[in-house]
């Protein structure tokens, strides 16, 4: 089994980050960092964290995530996203290090009507996925032992995600409508963390490479919030959590026409996670068992 001695974390305070620190420490002692200690926007800042801390094991699920924002702020996005993976893979490079990267489903245009496998062409349709896209490149381009992960529709019980949002607009309004025509794999962070972990567990030199990680499974950002509300609703009474407003059947379709946001959208997200099954072994579970796992844990 693999074993660290030092780990770098960024994006501590991130849904993966947060997910991955203690797992991380069954490996190795891990540093871990928040934006306060490490700005991603900042090279240098970059280059003299990873040479006094030398570590062994680079984990960067630390991005700019705002995916609206990011079409009126591109060149911050393009600093975090795009240039800050590929200087955290020219100081691996130098240490004999191993990087490990997150990238995004929005690196593809959504136009396959199957599940994306990790050769497929990319084509983002927004700033967001353009920088991740970015970011991806420059680490592949450095050549340093590297994991790239692309998961999709992250959430958990910890941080900003659309489940915790789901509950608080379920608790607060009369009516909800979601958009029915985006298909995907939602993915708890907690399975990324376990993925990660078993990767790491077998990392050996030659698995470097992009790999399709998420929870298995296809829905719909409403059939995700139906079955959010549904699965609250089937433990509400046992754990005495408050009533909602509004209950799963009452969740009204929409289209993405509909619900116009700044950054566009892929309407197919799904990504085939054969590779890493073959290569690390390791199957994540289906999409709406790690929601229930996440939502026993509220
Ligand atoms: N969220 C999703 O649905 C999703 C989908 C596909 C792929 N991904 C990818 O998965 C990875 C993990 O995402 P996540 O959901 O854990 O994201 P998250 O919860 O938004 O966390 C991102 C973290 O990055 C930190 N960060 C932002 N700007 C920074 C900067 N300039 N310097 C240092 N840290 C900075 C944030 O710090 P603060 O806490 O201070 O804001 C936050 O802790 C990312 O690579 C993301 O692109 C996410």
């Amino acid at each position: 089994m693999a074993k660290f001695n030092k780990i770098l974390l960024t994006g501590i305070n991130g849904q993966v980050g947060h997910a991955l620190y203690p797992k991380l420490q069954t490996l190795g002692e891990v540093f871990a960092l928040d934006r306060g200690q490490l700005d991603l926007a900042n090279p240098d800042a970059i280059r003299e964290v990873v040479q006094r801390i030398k570590p062994d094991l680079i984990t960067n699920p630390a991005a700019y995530t705002a995916v609206d924002k990011a079409e009126s702020e591109p060149e911050l996005a393009h600093a975090i996203n795009g240039i800050a993976p590929g200087v955290f893979a020219e100081e691996a490079a130098k240490l004999g290090a191993l990087l490990v990267h997150y990238s995004t489903d929005y690196v593809f245009d959504g136009k396959k009507t199957t599940a994306y496998i990790e050769s497929d062409e990319t084509n983002p349709l927004s700033v967001y996925g353009a920088s991740k896209l970015a970011g991806e490149k420059a680490i592949q381009a450095v050549g340093a032992a590297h994991l790239i992960f692309r998961t999709s529709w992250v959430y958990g019980a910890y941080g900003k995600n659309f489940l915790r949002t789901i509950l608080r607009l379920a608790a607060e309004r009369d009516t909800l409508s979601i958009v029915a025509d985006q298909f995907g794999a939602p993915t708890s962070s907690e399975s990324i963390a376990d993925a990660t972990i078993s990767a790491l567990q077998q990392w050996e030199t030659g698995k470097d490479g992009i790999y399709h990680l998420i929870n298995s499974g296809k829905t719909s950002w409403l059939g995700f919030a139906k079955e959010i509300l549904s699965q609250y609703e089937s433990l509400q009474e046992v754990r005495k959590w408050p009533p909602l407003k509004i209950k799963s059947a009452d969740v009204r379709s929409i289209t993405t026409a509909e619900y116009p946001t700044q950054a566009h959208r892929p309407a197919n997200s799904m990504m085939s996670a054969h590779k890493l099954e073959k290569t690390f072994n390791h199957t994540s579970n289906a999409w709406n068992q790690a929601l229930s796992q996440v939502i026993t844990t509220l």
